[in-house]
C-alpha cells in the first residue's frame, strides 16, 4: 500500500522530520510505501474562498485552477490509503503552511466526493515547549469534517525532551494501526455522507 506523510515544518532536519523518518522506518519494516512530502518546498497559494461567493464554485476542479502545487498533493492524497499529518506547533496552533494547506482542502470536502472520506488519518507535532494538544485538536476537526477517519491513539508530540523510546512506541502503534485501518478497502466505498 501507499502511505502518504505531510511535513508542515519549516527546517531541515527538524523534529517533524525526525518523527516523519521513524515513521517511515516502521513502514519500510512492513514492506509498505511510505512518501514524505514537505510543505516548505512547493508552492502552495492561498484559498481564495470562493466558497463564500457561492458554496458551488468550491471545487477540487478549481481549486486545481490556480496551478501550484496542491493538485499533486490532492492526487497523492487520494492514492494513500492514509495520511499522517505533522506539524510544529507555531503559537499554539498549527504552522501556517500546514493551516494554508487546510484551507484549501476545503475544496477537497465541499462537494461531497470520496477523495478523503473514509480515509484513516492522523496528527503528529513538534514543539518547543507546550502547545501541541491546541494544534492537533485545530488539525482534527476539518479533518473530521472531511469524513476522514481519525485512527485510534493516533496523535502524538514531541519537543526532543521527552523518552524517546515512549515517542517512538507511538509512531509504531500509529504506523500499526494506519496499516490496518488502510487494508480495509471497505472504508473508502461506503457512502459516509
Ligand atoms: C513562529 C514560531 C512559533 C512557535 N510557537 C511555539 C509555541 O507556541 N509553543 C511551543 O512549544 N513551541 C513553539 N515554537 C517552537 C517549535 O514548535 C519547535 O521548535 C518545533 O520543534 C519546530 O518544529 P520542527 O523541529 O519540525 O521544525 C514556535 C516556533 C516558531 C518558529
Amino acid at each position: 500500500m501507499y502511505f502518504l506523510g505531510i511535513n508542515g515544518s519549516y527546517r531541515k532536519n527538524g523534529l517533524d522530520e525526525k518523527m516523519l523518518n521513524i515513521v517511515k522506518k516502521e513502514f519500510d519494516k512492513k514492506g509498505e510505501g511510505f512518501e514524505i512530502i514537505n510543505l516548505r518546498e512547493l508552492d502552495i497559494k492561498r484559498c481564495e474562498a470562493c466558497l463564500l461567493d457561492d458554496l458551488k464554485l468550491c471545487t477540487p476542479e478549481r481549486c486545481f485552477k490556480l496551478g501550484d502545487d496542491f493538485e499533486m498533493i490532492a492526487d497523492k492524497m487520494k492514492k494513500a490509503a492514509g495520511i499522517i499529518f505533522a506539524t510544529p506547533v507555531h503559537w499554539y496552533a498549527p504552522s501556517a503552511i500546514m493551516w494554508n494547506l487546510i484551507e484549501r482542502m476545503t475544496s477537497l470536502e465541499n462537494t461531497r466526493n470520496k477523495i478523503l472520506q473514509g480515509k484513516p488519518v492522523s496528527v503528529i507535532s513538534a514543539a518547543a515547549e507546550d502547545g501541541a494538544q491546541s494544534a492537533i485538536t485545530n488539525m482534527i476537526v476539518p479533518l473530521i469534517h472531511a469524513g476522514m477517519i481519525v485512527l485510534p491513539f493516533g496523535m502524538t508530540y514531541y519537543s526532543g525532551k521527552e523518552d524517546d523510546k515512549e515517542t517512538e512506541a507511538y509512531l509504531k502503534r500509529i504506523v500499526n494501526n494506519m496499516v490496518f485501518l488502510g487494508s480495509l478497502s471497505k472504508l473508502s466505498s461506503h457512502d459516509w455522507w
